[in-house]
C-alpha cells in the first residue's frame, strides 16, 4: 500500500505495474566454486541463503523451459508450470503467439488456474472473490456487485503479471522474468548446433506425446542438472543392474568408446556424446527403435552433416542451463524444478519426430516409462544417489570438506573444430566444471554484459565448421 511518498501511482490508488526483481551480486557465493582446483563447496547444495540467492540470480533471470509448442496448438490451450518456485500459466493467444503469466491473482494471490493443462480456455477465474482474467492476462470482470460501483477501481490497470520475455526455438518455448535478459538465441549461443541433433534431425519437427509424468525427489536441483550435463561415468556403475535387466548384459560400450566421444559446453549448457553406437536408444528395449535410429542417422547426414548425424541415438546426455535436461536417443525431456535446497519436482515428457511412424512413437512412449519415470529402472537408480548426496552434505563437519571435480582437467581438445569448449572423451568432469563456473558467473554478475563475456562463453573460433 502506498504510504508517504507515492511515486508512480495516482494519489491514494494502488500502482499495479509488474515488478521484475533486480539482480544483486554475491561474490562470496561465487567463490564456493574453486575453478583453479576444480573443487565445489558442499554448501552450494544445502545452504538456505545460497538457495535464496539462486532464486534471485539464476531463476529470476535465466531463460527457463516452459512448454513444447505441440502441447498448446490452439488459442486458449494452456499448461501450468513453474519458473523456479513461481507458478506460471503458459497460454496460446488468439494471434497464435504464446504468452506466460504468474498464476497468482493480483487481489490476494490465490492461484487462478488449478489444473495442469487445458484446451481452448476463454480465461481464468479466481476461486476466492471471483476476479476473472482473459487469456491475455487482462482483468475482465469481478463478481459484478461491488467493484463496478466503485469509481476509484481502475480495472484496466490490473492483470496477471506477464513473464517478461517469451520465445521459442524449434518447438521449445522458454521464458525469462528479466526484461533486460539477452535474447533466447544469445542465451544459447552456438549451443543450438548441438540442440539441433535432437530438435532438427528430420523435416516436420518434433512433438511431445503422452502427457507428463511428475514426481518429487529429495535432492538439490543441481545434482540432476550436473548429472545430465556430462556424467556418463556413473552409468557404468549406477545403472549396471538396470542395463542387465533390459539389455541382458551390463553397460559395455566397447574399447573405442571414449576415443570418439567428446564433451561440449557453452554458457554452462553442456552435452556429452559418443558417436555411432545408438546406445541410448538400445536401452529402451525395442529393436524397432534401434533400426529407426540407424535409418534416421543415415538420412540426417544431408540435414545435419556427418558428425551430428552420427550422434543421433548415441550414448549422450544434455543440460540446458540451469535446469532443463534431456537424453538424445532415449528421448526423455525433463525439468528439475527447485522446491527448496533439498527438494525438486521433476516433470518428464517424451519427445518424438512428428513424422515418425505411430508404432515408433508408441514404443518411445513406453520405453521412456520403463526407464525414466518414477518406476523406471534408471530413474530409481539415480534418485537414490542424488538424495543421499544432498542429505549427507548437510553434516556440519562434512560440509567443510570440498568436493572433487577434477576428472579430465587437462583434456581440452584444441583440434576438433566444433563450437564451444570441447573436451576429449565423455568420461570427464569438464562440462560439470563449466556448469558450476556458469553458476558462479550468475552469482557474481548483476548485468548481462558480464554474464555473456565470462569464462563459459565459447572460445573465439569458427562455429559449425566441423562438417
Ligand atoms: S484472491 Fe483472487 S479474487 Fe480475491
Ligand atoms: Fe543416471
Amino acid at each position: 500500500m502506498c504510504e508517504g511518498d507515492c511515486k508512480g501511482a495516482a494519489k491514494g490508488r494502488p500502482n499495479m505495474k509488474p515488478v521484475y526483481p533486480k539482480a544483486g551480486s554475491y561474490p562470496d557465493f561465487a567463490k564456493l566454486v574453486d575453478r583453479e582446483n576444480a573443487q565445489v563447496d558442499r554448501r552450494v547444495f544445502t545452504d538456505e541463503q545460497v538457495y535464496q540467492a539462486e532464486l534471485r540470480q539464476i531463476f529470476a533471470r535465466s531463460w527457463l523451459f516452459l512448454a513444447h509448442e505441440s502441447q498448446i496448438p490452439n488459442p486458449g490451450d494452456f499448461v501450468r508450470t513453474s519458473m523456479g518456485e513461481d507458478d506460471v500459466i503458459v497460454v496460446r493467444q488468439r494471434d497464435g503467439s504464446v504468452n506466460a503469466f504468474l498464476n497468482s491473482c493480483p487481489h490476494r494471490g490465490n492461484r487462478v488456474c488449478m489444473v495442469d493443462a487445458g484446451k481452448k480456455a476463454r480465461g481464468f477465474i479466481c476461486n476466492y472473490h471471483g476476479w476473472s482474467f482473459g487469456i491475455d492476462g487482462a482483468l475482465r470482470g469481478t463478481d459484478g456487485k461491488v467493484y463496478e460501483k466503485d469509481e476509484t477501481f481502475e480495472k484496466a490497470q490490473i492483470g496477471l503479471t506477464p513473464v517478461a520475455q517469451v520465445d521459442s526455438y524449434k518447438g521449445l518455448i522458454f521464458g525469462t522474468f528479466d526484461p533486460d535478459a539477452v535474447s533466447l538465441l544469445e542465451f544459447f549461443g552456438d549451443f543450438t548446433y548441438y540442440l539441433d541433433i535432437m530438435l532438427d534431425n528430420d523435416e516436420g519437427g518434433t512433438e511431445f506425446i503422452g502427457g507428463a509424468i511428475k514426481s518429487e525427489i529429495d535432492c538439490n536441483w543441481k545434482f540432476p542438472a550436473e548429472n545430465f550435463v556430462g556424467d556418463i561415468l556413473h552409468a557404468f556403475w549406477t545403472h549396471q543392474s538396470g542395463a542387465q535387466a533390459i539389455l541382458g548384459g551390463g553397460v559395455d560400450l566397447g574399447k573405442r568408446y571414449d576415443e570418439l566421444a567428446f564433451q561440449a559446453s557453452i554458457y554452462g549448457h553442456g552435452i556429452e556424446t559418443n558417436l555411432d553406437k545408438v546406445g541410448n536408444t538400445r536401452t529402451l528395449g525395442y529393436p524397432d527403435l534401434v533400426d529407426y535410429a540407424f535409418e534416421l542417422s543415415e538420412k540426417a547426414k544431408d540435414r545435419l552433416g556427418e558428425l551430428r548425424a552420427r550422434a543421433i541415438g548415441a550414448v549422450s546426455s544434455c543440460t540446458v542451463f540451469p535446469n532443463f535436461s534431456f537424453l538424445p536417443g532415449q528421448n526423455t525431456f525433463r525439468v528439475w524444478h527447485p522446491r527448496g535446497p533439498g527438494k525438486i519436482e521433476l516433470v518428464v515428457w517424451t519427445l518424438v519426430n512428428k513424422n515418425a511412424p505411430d508404432h515408433i512413437k508408441e514404443q518411445y512412449r513406453k520405453g521412456v516409462m520403463m526407464t525414466f519415470s518414477p518406476g523406471g529402472v534408471f530413474e530409481m537408480d539415480d534418485g537414490e544417489n542424488w538424495e543421499y548426496s544432498t542429505r549427507v552434505n548437510q553434516g556440519f563437519v562434512t560440509r567443510q570438506q570440498p568436493l572433487h571435480y577434477a576428472l579430465g582437467i587437462e583434456s581440452a581438445d584444441m583440434e576438433r573444430d566444433l563450437p564451444g569448449h570441447i573436451h576429449k572423451g565423455s568420461l570427464n568432469d569438464a562440462n560439470q566444471r563449466l556448469f558450476y563456473t556458469r553458476w558462479a558467473e550468475f552469482m557474481e554478475h548483476d548485468n548481462w554484459t558480464d554474464l555473456q563475456n565470462g569464462a563459459t562463453a565459447a572460445p573465439k573460433k569458427t562455429a559449425t565448421a566441423a562438417e
